[in-house]
């Protein structure tokens, strides 16, 4: 069996960003106009009015202060909600291909790689663009990569699934080096009406890079130690959207179900347990005491959940810059979340340094990564 490393990653952020005091006035906007619009039936008492939403609030409830996004205009505008992305043709790169291949690039040159050497493309994410072609092989021809591709969703952890998948596949000779790819466009599967979770995403795409250990070259490398995954089946985060929903009456229309959807209090409460937990054996199962980590890149989905996560892991408060939040900024960005802590967060560890990187989400899913600095 081959030892595998991190030799490379990569973030595209979206240029545009949008704060809580925008989205906040966008949706109160929103409210104030359907109340008004529907204020004999709000009078009459057979429709609820539509509750404002608060800054405050969203900062207390999840640590998130702004957000990226590809298009900010049609989220803001309160006769619109969504992202408007104008169609592409066929012809044209897709635009998770198009995200991908700019983080890619970054990963690549991280890694002092070209795509010559790269076998195989993996595109892990929440949702994809289209059923088919993969995503992966579009990402494949557009940087001139040689071999396969395919598509994964493990939602909010594909990334770490998707480390997995091309670990094992480097481990037992199959591929020698993987470009893994993350593009969230969480902004087009969030339901912005909605105050209960307006706030919760932000749309980004990394890239990890992943070789044979005894063939990279890269300076900053780490090695994969091991890696764990887990999934239990929950509805308690759900979005009914797929390629059935034409075969059912009523199911083409704007449904709140078609989007992302969640009872937010009871993933907080159910999650945490299962995620340190997870962290705990796997570190035990590996010989490696807590007290010897230097570093946990988790998911990125409520500063609170991440303080409990880590008190529980490592079994006091952690300090500053060893857990490193990004939410702040980038919101839950799925999938990419924790790569993003993690590639804006290693540089300066040193050799021998031992981390975890770790998403959890819809499923529910779990994947833990314990790597290494070289
Ligand atoms: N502005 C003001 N008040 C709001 C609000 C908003 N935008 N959204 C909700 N509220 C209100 C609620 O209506 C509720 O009011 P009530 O007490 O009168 O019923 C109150 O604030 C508390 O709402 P609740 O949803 O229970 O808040 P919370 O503390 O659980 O925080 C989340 C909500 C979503 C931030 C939090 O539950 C969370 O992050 N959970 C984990 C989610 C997660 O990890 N998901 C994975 C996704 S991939």
């Amino acid at each position: 069996m081959h030892k595998v490393v991190i030799s490379g990653t990569g973030v595209f952020t979206p240029e545009q960003s949008i704060s809580n005091a925008e989205l906040v006035e966008a949706f109160n906007t929103f409210a104030t106009r359907q109340n008004e619009l529907h204020a004999d039936e709000i009078a009459a008492g057979t429709r609820e009015p539509i509750a404002m939403s608060a800054e405050d609030f969203i900062v207390r409830a999840s640590g998130i202060e702004r957000r990226h996004v590809l298009n900010k205009s049609g989220v803001l505008d309160p006769e619109i909600m969504h992202p408007v992305l104008p169609e592409r043709r066929d012809e044209e790169l897709s635009v998770m291909a198009e995200m991908a291949v700019q983080a890619a690039t970054d990963a690549l040159a991280k890694a002092g790689r070209t795509a010559s050497e790269i076998d195989a493309v993996i595109c892990a994410a929440s949702n994809h663009e289209r059923p088919y072609p993969a995503i992966a092989i579009e990402v494949q021809q557009a940087l001139g990569i040689e071999g396969f591709g395919f598509d994964m969703n493990v939602a909010c952890s594909s990334a770490t699934f998707g480390i997995q998948a091309a670990a094992d596949m480097i481990r037992s000779g199959s591929a020698r080096a993987i470009l893994m790819v993350n593009p969230e466009i969480c902004s087009a599967h969030l339901e912005w009406r909605d105050r209960d979770c307006h706030f919760i995403f932000g749309d980004v795409c990394t890239a990890v890079l992943l070789e044979r250990a005894d063939l990279a070259t890269a300076p900053d490398r780490f090695e994969i130690v091991s890696t764990r995954c887990l999934t239990q089946f929950s509805n308690n985060i759900r979005n009914n959207n797929g390629f059935l929903r034409r075969t059912r009456e009523g199911h083409m229309s704007d449904r709140r179900d078609m989007l992302f959807r969640q009872e937010g209090r009871k993933v907080f409460k159910q999650v945490v347990p299962i995620v340190a937990d997870l962290i705990l054996t796997h570190l035990a199962d590996e010989n490696i005491a807590p007290a010897h980590l230097s570093r946990l890149w988790l998911h990125q989905a409520n500063k609170g959940m991440n303080d409990l996560i880590g008190v529980k892991v490592l079994g006091r408060e952690p300090q500053p810059g060893e857990q490193p939040n990004i939410l702040q900024d980038y919101a839950n960005t799925s999938s990419a979340g924790s790569i993003i802590a993690f590639s804006k967060f290693s540089d300066d560890l040193a050799p021998g340094s031992l981390g975890v990187i770790c998403s959890f989400g819809a499923g529910y899913s779990v994947g833990s990564v314990i790597v290494r600095k070289v």
